[in-house]
């Protein structure tokens, strides 16, 4: 079967609204289990394909998601074009909570996680270029199918990725600040290098939870809010993609 659009579901997007006709597809990868089955069905007249990053019922924390898998599973289903939908942390100022972005660069933090395809016995190295860390042209449809659908989203950023699960201190966010982070979150990487390590068209849509620590007026982080916020966020995501889908 064909596929038009992969979408992996982050945090508050656990299956696909509107998905019809769905068929699931629980996929043998040689990493292990996918977060789940991958949900296949019609929307906006195309074939979509649906995986939770963070398994259906949000079992998953960020750093035990098999990323690999995920992303193997996608791609011998058929799939070529992925969107990787992500909650973050804002960092830049106008990048608050229910704000969407497109970023455009990656700082990975992350540790011990498996960020290659290659680092299995036998397997051929691979050096892969990633100066760009997403498909610029999937970027651009991306944005041109929100504006298409009447939604505010904001082109570019520095996606930082953290370990988590716990949010981050002050003190990590001013240093990210510093080197550049507009947005901090937890799954944004690996993700991004692996889906290039499979020559996957990869593209991230961000959706603002909170102001990331000391980046707002609160002296806490109230994870109530990061839900409700993220609610808001998501809802507009399949019109975004059902744009994408039509374009
Ligand atoms: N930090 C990291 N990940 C996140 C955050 C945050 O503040 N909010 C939502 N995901």
């Amino acid at each position: 079967m064909s596929i038009d659009l992969a979408v992996i579901g982050g945090s508050g997007l656990y299956n696909f609204p509107g998905l019809e006709n769905a068929s699931r597809h629980t996929v043998d990868t040689p990493f292990g289990p996918a977060s789940g089955d991958v949900v296949m069905g019609d929307f906006a007249g195309r074939k979509l394909a649906f995986l939770a990053r963070h398994g259906e019922s949000h079992t998953l924390p960020p750093h035990r998601v098999n990323y690999r898998a995920n992303l193997w599973a996608l791609h011998s289903l058929g799939a070529r074009r992925v969107i990787g939908v992500n909650a973050v942390g804002g960092i830049r100022a106008d990048m608050g909570p229910r704000v969407i972005v497109v970023p455009d660069q990656v700082i990975d933090y992350t540790y011990d996680r498996y960020t290659s395809f290659c680092d299995v016995e036998g397997a051929e190295v691979r050096h892969i270029d990633f100066s760009e860390p997403y498909t610029e042209s999937l970027r651009r449809a991306l944005i041109a199918a929100a504006s298409k659908a009447d939604i505010a989203v904001i082109d570019g950023g520095c996606y930082g990725a953290t370990q988590g699960p716990r949010l981050e201190t002050r003190a990590e966010i001013a240093r990210m600040k510093r080197d550049g982070c507009d947005l901090v979150g937890m799954t944004g990487m690996p993700e991004a290098v692996l889906a290039r390590e499979l020559d996957l068209e990869y593209a991230c849509l961000a959706l603002v939870a909170n102001f990331a620590a000391g980046c707002g007026d609160e002296a806490e982080i109230s994870i109530e809010e990061i839900f409700a916020h993220l609610a808001a966020a998501t809802a507009e995501v399949p019109r975004i993609l059902g744009a994408l889908l039509k374009s």
